[in-house]
This record gives C-alpha cells, sequence and structure tokens, in this order.
C-alpha cells in the first residue's frame, strides 16, 4: 500500500477530478463504514468497456438542450451559445479535428466523427472491399468481436461470395492466448493472390493484444490491391498510433470506451488521403461510398439538388447529421485529453499503471504463468502479451477451474468477490476478467486495491 500511495505522488492523477467516478452510493453497494463512506469512489476499472462521464460534459449538453429550446432549428446556422464560443450545429463536429486526428495519427482530412462502430465498418467495407471472381479474400481472425465477423460474413453474402471460402478467420495457437505476428504475415503471404482485404482489431478485445499494425499493414501492401482496414475500438486513446504514416486504408472506432464519449456515442473513422481525396483534375472522381448529404459540398447541401459532389477527405463520408449531443460529448473527453498532454502522456502514465500491475498480479501465489493442466485448485493466469509493446491499459484474466454452476465457478465468484466490494472489472464469461486502470483517472492505488481484494478472493475460494 505505501508503494502505491508513494507512486500516486510521483505520478498523480491529474485529472482524476475532472470524472464522475462511481460512488458506493449510487452503484448501491455498501461500503465498510470504517474506510469509506457512501460518498467514498469505488475502483473503476473498466474504462475499456465504458469510459467514466467528464463533469463537463452535462454542461456542454445542457448547453445545446438550451440552444434547442431557445432557437429550434435555427441553431444550424445562428447558435443562441455563439458569443461563449459554441458552434452551429451545421458545424458541429468540425471543432474535433483539432482533437481526434492526433489520437490516430492521422491527418486533419483523414478523420472525421459519424454513426456507430459497427455502421461505420459495414459503410467503409461497402467501400473497401469490392470482391472479384479471383480476389475475394478477406484475412480476419477467429474469435473476433461478434460484430465484426457478423459484418464481414454479410458482407460476402452481400456480394454473394461464400464466406466460408473468403474469411480466412485465423486461429490463436493450440496453448497460447494471443496470435502470433509471424503467422498473420505467412497468412497474407500464403493468400495474397486472393486476398482482397485484411481486417482486424488494433488492440484485441478480450485477450488485450496490440496487434503489430504497422508492420501487418506494411507487409500487405507489398501485394497488389490488398486493402487493409482496423477496428480500433479498443486502440483510440488507448495506445499511440500513426494510420497515415503506416499506409492504413481504412479505420473505425467507438469513442465509449477510452474516449469517454458515453453509451453509444458517436464513433469516428479514418480513411487515407489517398482514397479520400476527391479530384479536381480527374473530373471529381471519387472512391464510391454509402452517401448522404452530410458529405456532400457544404456550400451546397441545402441548394437540394441531385447532384453529389462529396467533400474531399473523411468529412465526405459522413452521411447523416450527427446527433449534436453526442459530438459534444465526445469534445468535453477530447479537451481533457488534450489537457492531459495527448496520447503519448496517457500512454507514458498508462505504462506505468499496467507495469504496476502485472507486477503485483505476477507476485500472487494463484499466479500461473501459463494455464496449467488439470488443476483443481483456484488461480488464474494472464491471457494478455506481457511485452509492452504488444499490450495497451487492459490486461485479461482467465480463472480456473471451471464449473459450469456459476456458484462454484472461479470466475464467477472472483468477481462477483470484487464487485461487492467495489471494484468494478469486466466479465467475459465463461472464464476471463478483464481489468483496464486509465491513465486518466485511475490511481496507483485502485490498482493495488484490486489485487488485494482479488488475491483475498481466489484465498477464500482456494
Ligand atoms: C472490437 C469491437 N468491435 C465492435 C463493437 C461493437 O460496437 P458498436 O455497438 O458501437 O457498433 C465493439 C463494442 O464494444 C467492440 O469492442
Amino acid at each position: 500500500m505505501e508503494r502505491a500511495i508513494s507512486l500516486d505522488h510521483r505520478y498523480p492523477a491529474t485529472h482524476r477530478d475532472a470524472f464522475c467516478i462511481p460512488s458506493y452510493g449510487s452503484m448501491g453497494l455498501k461500503s465498510d463504514g470504517a474506510n469509506q463512506s457512501d460518498y467514498s469512489t469505488v475502483t473503476y476499472l473498466c474504462g475499456n468497456s465504458l469510459g467514466c462521464m467528464p463533469k463537463s460534459t452535462r454542461n456542454a449538453i445542457n448547453k445545446e438542450l438550451d440552444a434547442w429550446a431557445d432557437r429550434a432549428v435555427e441553431s444550424h446556422f445562428r447558435h443562441s451559445g455563439e458569443q461563449q464560443g459554441l458552434t452551429s450545429w451545421m458545424d458541429i463536429d468540425l471543432p474535433l479535428s483539432n482533437l481526434l486526428p492526433s489520437l490516430v495519427g492521422g491527418l486533419e482530412s483523414e478523420v472525421a466523427v459519424m454513426g456507430s462502430l459497427t455502421a461505420n465498418l459495414n459503410s467503409l467495407m461497402a467501400s473497401f472491399y469490392r470482391p472479384t471472381s479471383s480476389k475475394f479474400k478477406i484475412l480476419c481472425e477467429k474469435g473476433a468481436f461478434p460484430s465484426d465477423f457478423y459484418a464481414l460474413y454479410n458482407q460476402c453474402a452481400l456480394h454473394k461470395v461464400d464466406p466460408e471460402e473468403a474469411l480466412i478467420r485465423l486461429e490463436v495457437r493450440e496453448g497460447e492466448s494471443y496470435l502470433r505476428t509471424d503467422d498473420i504475415i505467412r497468412a497474407i503471404s500464403d493468400n495474397h493472390e486472393e486476398l482482397a482485404l485484411v481486417c482486424l482489431p488494433g488492440v484485441q478485445y478480450y485477450s488485450g493484444q496490440w496487434f503489430d499494425m504497422e508492420k501487418i499493414t506494411k507487409f500487405a501492401h507489398q501485394f497488389k490491391d490488398v486493402v487493409v482496414g482496423w477496428d480500433l475500438a479498443h486502440a483510440v486513446g488507448n495506445v499511440p498510433l500513426a494510420l497515415h504514416d503506416w499506409g492504413v486504408d481504412f479505420a473505425c472506432w467507438c469513442s465509449y470506451k477510452y474516449l469517454n464519449s458515453g453509451p453509444g456515442a458517436i464513433a469516428g473513422i479514418f480513411v487515407h488521403e489517398k482514397h479520400s481525396q476527391v479530384g479536381s483534375s480527374d473530373n471529381g472522381r471519387y472512391l464510391p461510398r454509402m452517401a448522404g448529404w452530410w458529405g456532400n459540398n457544404r456550400e451546397r447541401r441545402f441548394q437540394m439538388k441531385e447532384v453529389f459532389e462529396p467533400i474531399s477527405g473523411a468529412l465526405g463520408f459522413r452521411q447523416s447529421n450527427p446527433s449534436v449531443i453526442d459530438v459534444v460529448a465526445l469534445k468535453s473527453s477530447l479537451e481533457i485529453i488534450q489537457d492531459f498532454g495527448g496520447i503519448n502522456a496517457l500512454r507514458e502514465r498508462s505504462l506505468l499503471l499496467t507495469n504496476y500491475l502485472v507486477e503485483l498480479l505476477t507476485a500472487l501465489p494463484n499466479y500461473h504463468q501459463k494455464l496449467p493442466k488439470n488443476t483443481s485448485t483456484a488461480g488464474f493466469t494472464i491471457l494478455t502479451p506481457l511485452a509492452e509493446k504488444e499490450r495497451g491499459a487492459q490486461l485479461s484474466l482467465l480463472f480456473f477451474p471451471h464449473h459450469d454452476d456459476r456458484k462454484l465457478d472461479t470466475m464467477e465468484r472472483v468477481f462477483d468477490y470484487l464487485n461487492e466490494r467495489g471494484v468494478i472489472v469486466d466479465e467475459r464469461r465463461p472464464d476471463v476478467i478483464r481489468i483496464a486502470p486509465v491513465p486518466l483517472y485511475n490511481t496507483f492505488q485502485d490498482v493495488w486495491r484490486a489485487v488485494t481484494l482479488l488475491n483475498e478472493a481466489i484465498k477464500s475460494i482456494a
């Protein structure tokens, strides 16, 4: 505990106060009465699932509600908060172009906010997956987030391509817990003639593995007409990215995890300038897309003409007018991230926190480096790669032994033990708990407390 306190002094969570961290009272949990009151904050280590609410979000949303009440439709062009620097709704998302691109390493013109993650993945696939009879395969992973799998599977079907033949679903090797980069590279090489698309997650939701995005992207691009797209749900705001320099073709993400924009809030896309520029020299040719009026020439948008002249850059891929409330919620959080020092400062503190978590977990008596064969004693192993460059903030812990009866199962019992004591983590049935200290608001004492209680939980079972 002393060490955690001293680490918190040395590397303080300077922006913790900018967030609403749930309390025992608000969560409906019993505090212990001695060290905690109903107002004490819980140990929230679940920002990989849903980031905490920035305190500034409520005010930002209220101002848009005021504008709606004050001027209704006119707020699209004449916002009642203009004097306070608020943006009219027509351009509500444009201020994000100063805040978001640096998080993904994109040019301003390559990044836009729109829609939601799965919808955006489907939209981008409409532009980037154009199979032919000889080039139609998609390299993805077995165990992908189900929404991604459903999208990929149905994109094949939409093109009358047999998904069973087209999807190369890479599997983690027997006895291992994450994909080897060499296996991905080999699969690209072995299939390059028929390969149309590589679509992988930047950080894998289940194992927490951060893929070698640069190597995979550059390797795939050696081959003719292979497109590379990334799902960055667990990567954006978590690890530094350089999508433009790596030559990534497209990417999409949600913003309710490490970007703290609120449940289901507006998502984001990256489209490399090589695909998103609309040429003036070649008659305004553009990449075909799922189009809508918000991607159309801003000046002529309200002329309601049947001429589609997409805005050059990622903004030209937007379809609908964005949810104003979502956009300002995202903006509040991005401003805090900017004030913190951006993604590199976040990553620096994130490594300190997660390294401390690794250190404490691997010192526990019931930690196993590998999943033991046939053990009846409760314990856990870590699925996430431990090397810094192969992971972000999240560690995924696999508990054993498994019991189908929820009341006897190790993971379920550990999860309940933690939850009842105000350690909020995330379970992935049947046996995994994911823990993510978030550098914006978590402390070393959060990490210490979670591991101390986790140890108690296992001991009580073992
Ligand atoms: C990796 C990944 N892909 C897709 C999704 C689905 O996101 P949405 O419901 O915002 O489309 C999630 C949600 O957590 C996710 O983690």
